[in-house]
């Protein structure tokens, strides 16, 4: 198994006393495998994600990659957020090369390997270009190319596209798959958007909220992944089917707070 995730729990210290942000989590992940987790808001997504990352580290339980545990960030994992994190002074390629001048790269190698990402993501007319000169959508590419060239095993996204218009995700969903079918990458991505999470992964893990437990997991088997899939009724089987699971344990969550 390529990613564990093993009994996990997260608490926070509040003023009110511990708070369970993320109970008994378990998850197993195939190398090459496009994995979504679904939940929301406040559902603990993030929370999971950074604990993946290793930017934190969780109360109870662990993470382990490739059979080793989780204890800091690693160049095996790259990260996309949810909001644009490129550096407005320094241009496309600049922004780029960046994890890899920090890993100490060498200039040759480090502008070689992030042109090669920046074509890649159809990007290379624009490495002069500064953040923004670019739209969302390209931001979006220049911050996976960057993800990229670490040349990590697994890419982290939390919610990247959730800040686009309809059509610029639309255009995004197609480049991931197509970036995941010639990279076999494997993609961990959380999002709290049904409809894309059924059409980009190949299993979904619905998670509930306060505090984020795993719900469901979801195989999802599509006939093709061409726009055309999401008029087929499979496609609306598994929306309606994980849209009333969210709706179902939203309101649990919601009966548990009052
Ligand atoms: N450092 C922290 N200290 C205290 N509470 C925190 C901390 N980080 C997150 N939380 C709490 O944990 C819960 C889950 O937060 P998290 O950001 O993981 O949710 P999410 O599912 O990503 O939500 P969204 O969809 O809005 O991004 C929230 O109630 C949040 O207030
Ligand atoms: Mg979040």
């Amino acid at each position: 198994m390529f990613l564990e995730i093993h009994n996990l729990n997260k608490h926070f210290a509040t003023k009110e006393g511990a708070l369970v942000v993320l109970k008994d989590i378990n998850m197993a992940i195939e190398r090459g495998e496009f994995i979504c987790a679904v939940g929301a808001s406040g559902s603990g997504k993030s929370t999971l994600l950074r604990q993946i990352a290793g930017l934190d580290t969780p109360t109870t339980g662990e993470v382990r990659i490739d059979g080793k545990r989780v204890a800091s960030p690693g160049s095996d994992r790259g990260m996309v957020f949810q909001h644009y994190t490129l550096y407005p002074w320094m241009n496309v390629q600049e922004n780029t090369e960046f994890g890899l001048k920090l890993q100490g790269v060498p200039k040759k190698e480090r502008r070689e390997q992030a042109s090669y990402y920046l074509n890649v993501v159809g990007l290379t007319k624009f490495a002069r270009a500064l953040p923004k000169e670019l739209s969302g959508g390209m931001k979006q590419r220049v911050a996976i190319a960057r993800a990229l060239a670490s040349e990590p095993d697994i890419l982290l996204m939390d919610e990247p596209f959730g800040a686009l218009d309809i059509h610029t995700k639309e255009s995004m969903h197609e480049f991931m798959l197509d970036l995941w079918q010639r990279t076999n990458l494997t993609i961990f991505m959380i999002t709290h958007d049904v409809e894309e999470a059924v059409f980009l992964s190949n299993r979904i893990y619905a998670l509930g909220a306060r505090p984020g437990t795993v719900r469901k997991e979801m195989v999802i088997n599509l006939p093709n992944r061409s726009h055309t899939v999401k008029r087929h009724s499979i496609f609306h089987d598994y929306r309606d089917e994980l849209m009333e699971l969210l709706r179902r344990h939203g309101q649990e969550a919601v009966a548990a707070v009052a």
